[in-house]
């Protein structure tokens, strides 16, 4: 990672995997998301901060297809996905994971990243393939998914008996079976104890070899190990970027963030 101007670049000349153009939502009369701008490079890991109620989510949401936008244009790979349908722009390569962890409560682990790689081998274009063979590619895919998320002792155990943090891990398996180029990650330490904590940090660094991801985060020191460049959000506008050390040095930040420890080294 090369840096200019206090923004960090993941690969030079190497257009932007996700941008967003000018991006609003309004809910009625209240402005959640006020003219976001911003791209997210291939191999960069974006952190997004800001106080509760600050637009972090609905900027997921609007990204996803999960809310269409009021204004502005959002482009994955250069291609315009703006207010398509969530499946659509989750086949496109866009995966998430939500602020209240969603699991399937009854499954098991395996059960819950194998239904999700299975979805995706349904595809018309994968139907010459036999039967059995698409279900043994897909319980391979979806061990190996396990594996690398590390879940593969509990795999046999139902997702609720499952630790809080061995959920959130779940939950970033299941965002995986999709084959994601991206992925969206909203919240992903909250209410973790610290043991787990340090696990999803690992596994979030492993994962941003193989793809980009966007973090929203509210623990200013998994922020500063982790995203190569800091997004802050206030009242649903940008207020700061750049890197970390840039950022934390912002007045404004500082004022929201008094208090508390910001440090990036
Ligand atoms: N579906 C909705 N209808 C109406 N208002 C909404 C809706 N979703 C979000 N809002 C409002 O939009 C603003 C931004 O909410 P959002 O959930 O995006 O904040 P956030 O930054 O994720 O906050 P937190 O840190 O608490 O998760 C808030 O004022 C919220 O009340
Ligand atoms: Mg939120």
């Amino acid at each position: 990672m090369s840096q200019a101007g206090g923004y960090v670049k993941a690969m030079a000349d190497d257009g932007y995997l996700l941008e967003l153009k000018n991006v609003s939502k309004s809910f009625g009369g209240l402005v959640a998301l006020d003219g976001i701008s911003y791209g997210v490079q291939k191999g960069e890991i974006l952190g997004i901060i800001g106080p509760n109620g600050a637009g972090k989510t609905t900027l997921f949401n609007v990204i996803t297809g999960e809310q269409k936008p009021t204004g502005g244009r959002v482009y994955l790979k250069g291609e315009d996905i703006t207010g398509l349908p969530p499946d659509i722009i989750c086949q496109k390569g866009m995966s998430r994971t939500f602020q209240l962890t969603f699991i399937f409560p009854e499954m098991t682990v395996f059960e819950s990243v194998w239904i999700g790689v299975y979805s995706r081998f349904r595809r018309p274009w994968n139907l010459f393939f036999s039967r059995a063979d698409r279900l043994g590619t897909v319980a391979e895919k979806a061990l190996h998914i396990i594996r690398t998320v590390g879940l593969e002792q509990k795999m046999r155990e139902i997702a609720s008996n499952l630790s809080y943090g061995d959920q959130k891990v779940l939950e970033i398996a299941m965002a995986l079976s999709t084959d994601p180029v991206m992925l969206l990650l909203d919240e992903p330490t909250q209410g973790v104890g610290p043991g787990e904590v340090d696990t999803i940090i690992n596994l979030v660094e492993r994962l941003s070899k193989e793809m980009s991801i966007i973090l929203i985060e509210h623990d200013m020191d998994i922020v500063a190990r982790l995203c190569h460049n800091v997004t802050v959000l206030s009242f649903g506008k940008t207020i700061a970027r750049g890197s970390c050390e840039v950022v934390s040095q912002n007045e404004e930040v500082q004022r929201i963030y008094l208090g508390e420890k910001m440090v990036c080294s």
